[in-house]
């Protein structure tokens, strides 16, 4: 976005709602997004056209999709495989986010593939996204170790996100999917990208916070020069399919570390903690972000 340094990519309505337990209702839902967007935040993650029994919490993507009208078109959705297409190509949608896994394991778990597999679901998906004109982000997920196979090889890895991202993808997020990294191992795994052809500049980090990690692996990227950050309003989220996986980095965590480096978001912190505050009430919990507690 013009006038900013980074760019918040966030994640609260689809990574931090997905593993709720207690179906929030679709209006709220749009009215998290419609004040996320309101706040300043250039890009939010709205939902998921992934398998309705897989995650039911999104299964009202399409009606959500629906009631954002013209201002969820430009939004981006996780959408798997072909059939996920089709139901963002019927609604007009203009930028999909496939999602990989770097381990066997993880692969079996939350696509039902196997690693070699995922990419003969993936690649048709991205062929004909890229033909309707759509944007095409992909994640790999992982990336600093996974519960069932401990420390997952750097090589690993990079293989598999250069491989999606070869798919057609205009940018790679590097997922921490259960919060284990630190920042010593960030600014590893960066260098072994780089390496291999993908600058920072195609690079954004989706850290989760199960350690409490993600804000010191934050500003290891950023001094590595990344400059796309996944985070989630209140630090909500979890993965159904990662057991250990809990929140992502909260999204005014990393504005107000931001904010003390003279980094311009582009967000608005008041208006994100409000935000915050009142989804806080709708899931009848308190956010875990410091920053959310500290100004509420
Ligand atoms: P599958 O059972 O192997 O699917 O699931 P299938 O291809 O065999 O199809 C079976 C049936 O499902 C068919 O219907 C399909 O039409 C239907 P039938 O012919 O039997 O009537 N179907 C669908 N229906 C609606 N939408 C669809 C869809 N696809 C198939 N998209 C599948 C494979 C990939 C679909 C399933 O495993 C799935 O939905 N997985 C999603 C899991 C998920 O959403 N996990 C959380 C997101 S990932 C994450 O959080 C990590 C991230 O944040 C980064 C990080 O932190 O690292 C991104
Ligand atoms: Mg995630």
């Amino acid at each position: 976005p013009v006038g900013t340094d980074v760019t918040i990519y966030e994640v609260g309505p689809r990574d931090g709602l997905q593993n709720e337990k207690g179906l929030v209702p679709v209006e709220a839902k749009a009215e998290f997004i419609s004040r996320l967007l309101g706040a300043g935040l250039p890009i939010v993650e709205a939902t998921s056209f992934v398998h309705p029994t897989w995650v039911p919490q999104l299964a009202d993507a399409a009606e959500l999709m629906n009631l954002l009208g013209e201002d969820g078109r430009h939004l981006p959705v996780l959408v798997p495989n072909e059939r996920g297409l089709d139901r963002a190509l019927e609604l007009g949608l203009e930028h999909i986010a496939i999602f990989g896994s770097a381990t066997e394991t993880f692969a079996q778990r939350n696509l039902n593939r196997s690693l070699d597999e995922q990419f003969a679901m993936f690649e048709p998906t991205v062929v004909r996204a890229r033909e309707a004109g759509m944007d095409v982000r992909a994640y790999v997920s992982m990336c600093w170790g996974d519960p069932w196979e401990s420390a997952v090889p750097v090589d690993q890895v990079v293989s598999v996100g250069k491989r999606l991202y070869d798919l057609g993808a205009s940018q790679l997020s590097l997922g921490d999917t259960i919060g284990v990294g630190t920042a010593g191992a960030v600014g590893t795994l960066l260098d072994a990208f780089n390496e291999a052809g993908l600058a920072d500049d195609v690079l954004a980090v989706h850290f989760h916070d199960t350690y409490g990690q993600a804000l010191a692996n934050a500003y290891a990227a950023y001094q590595h020069g990344v400059r796309t950050f996944d985070a989630s309003a209140g630090g909500l989220g979890g993965c159904p399919y990662a057991e250990s996986a809990t929140g992502n980095l909260a999204t005014e965590d990393l504005v107000w570390m931001f904010r003390g480096l003279g980094v311009e978001t582009g967000v608005d912190l008041g208006q994100l903690v409000e935000t915050s505050l009142w989804m806080a009430e709708v899931l009848g919990k308190p956010s875990v972000s410091r920053v959310v507690q500290a100004l509420g």
